[in-house]
């Protein structure tokens, strides 16, 4: 780092003995010093040297002239009153360089600080950074070297990149519990109004089966076809309505998990063994749909790609105040690899990520090509119920 104050300038390094040999160490030196006084004018900040005497008070040997771009106050005035820095460093901020700078004065360890100023002559609040070297002298105290520069620019970008973030993880949970939702609403009138005039079907035919005679064979076989034909429509519908708002739901997620597990393993005829200490866990009702969607979109991997003879689940939880859930998934089938779960067209496992993060959990997939795939799911329980649009996120794609 540089030392240079603006009364004493060249500081002989080495004394020469001859006199010629002075002259050159002399030219030598003053060309250094004019090479450093234009780096330090050049530079993309304020240089400065900072004291903070035995006495505990404030000097400023040197500031360069970049001062007034950077704080928006001449060098003159501010090394006349050097507390005029932290008069313009944000109220909330000022702590924070305090305690920045104590630190470095005790363990003379690099001083990093980043805040706010007020800058009267632009009427706006800028962020600077600053980062200087201490080092100890005796009868002084402790003399920092460093520079503050402007990253106004970087945080506006930052914070902006933020709140675009938290909009696209506001519309997406506004998108998750609506689709909940109206799921729910088709399932609802799929069973009440699909439902409800096949039974009136079902009645109908009934009341002519029974005008029919013998002699009207035809007609009858006929009724019985339809009659069939309307039974299974209506174990289409239950099974519509099922996939769209599991009843199962009801009872807690254990029961609904072990449910899904079994259908599953009816429908392709593969083992799927669920393990789980607990009878119940507790879940608040968008925790709950969440970690369910999350189980079938695994389960419905595992039958589309996975290629598996037996599936592995396991389910746990920690009821206490910092509890959390942790739910495993795991095959033995052909395999995932990293690529796979970033693929163009595919959302499922992308939907399984979302979903974990506005929990503010977190789901990794892993496996290797031979060795099955595993989905983990880990979200913390917390007191509250959890908010699907405040959440934040924590998600990790492996
Ligand atoms: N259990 C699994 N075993 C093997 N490969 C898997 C498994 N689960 C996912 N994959 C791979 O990861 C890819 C991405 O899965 P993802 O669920 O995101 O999309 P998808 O199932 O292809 O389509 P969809 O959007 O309908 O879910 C799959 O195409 C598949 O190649
Ligand atoms: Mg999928």
């Amino acid at each position: 780092m540089l030392i240079i104050t603006d009364r004493d300038i060249a500081v002989p390094m080495k004394e020469a003995d001859k006199p010629e040999e002075k002259a050159e160490e002399f030219m030598r030196m003053a060309e250094g010093e004019t090479q450093s006084l234009t780096i330090v004018a050049n530079a993309p900040g304020m240089v400065f040297q900072y004291v903070l005497g035995e006495d505990a008070q404030h000097t400023l040997p040197f500031i360069s002239g970049q001062c007034l771009n950077v704080l928006g106050i001449s060098v003159e005035t501010l090394r006349a009153n050097p507390g005029l820095f932290m008069d313009i460093v944000l109220l909330e901020d000022r702590e924070s360089l305090w305690r920045s700078m104590a630190q470095s004065a005790t363990d003379l360890s690099t001083w990093n600080w980043e805040g706010r100023l007020w800058i009267e002559s632009f009427h706006d609040v800028k962020w600077v950074s600053l980062r200087a070297s201490p080092r100890r002298e005796k009868g002084i105290g402790v003399i920092w070297e460093g520079i503050i520069i402007n990253i106004t620019q970087s945080r506006r970008r930052e914070t902006e990149l933020k709140e675009s973030h938290e909009r696209l993880r506001e519309v997406s949970s506004h998108i998750i519990a609506a689709r909940e939702h109206e799921r729910i609403r088709i399932a609802q009138e799929i069973h009440d109004d699909l439902g409800g005039n096949l039974t009136a079907i079902k009645i109908d035919l009934d009341w002519l089966g029974r005008h029919l005679t013998d002699e009207d064979a035809v007609l009858l076989a006929k009724i019985h076809t339809i009659d069939q034909l309307v039974d299974r429509t209506i174990d289409s519908i239950r099974r519509m309505s099922r996939d769209l708002r599991p009843g199962i739901m009801d009872f807690g997620i254990v029961p609904a998990i072990e449910w899904e597990a079994e259908e599953f393993s009816k429908r392709l005829g593969i083992p799927c063994e669920v393990v789980c200490a607990q009878e119940d866990i507790e879940l608040d009702q968008d925790a709950a749909v969440a970690v369910f969607r999350i189980f079938q979109e695994a389960l419905t991997n595992i039958a589309k790609h996975g290629r598996a003879s037996h599936v592995w689940v396991r389910l746990d939880a920690d009821m206490s105040a910092k509890g959390w859930l942790d739910l495993e998934v795991r095959d033995n089938g052909r395999g995932i690899m990293p690529a796979d779960t970033k693929k163009f067209n595919s959302f499922g496992i992308r939907g399984m990520i979302e979903r974990a993060g506005l929990l503010d959990g977190k789901l990794t997939v892993s496996g290797a090509p031979g060795e099955g795939a595993t989905v983990r799911l880990s979200i913390p329980l917390g007191p509250g119920p959890h908010d699907l649009a405040t959440s934040r996120s924590n998600i990790c794609p492996s």
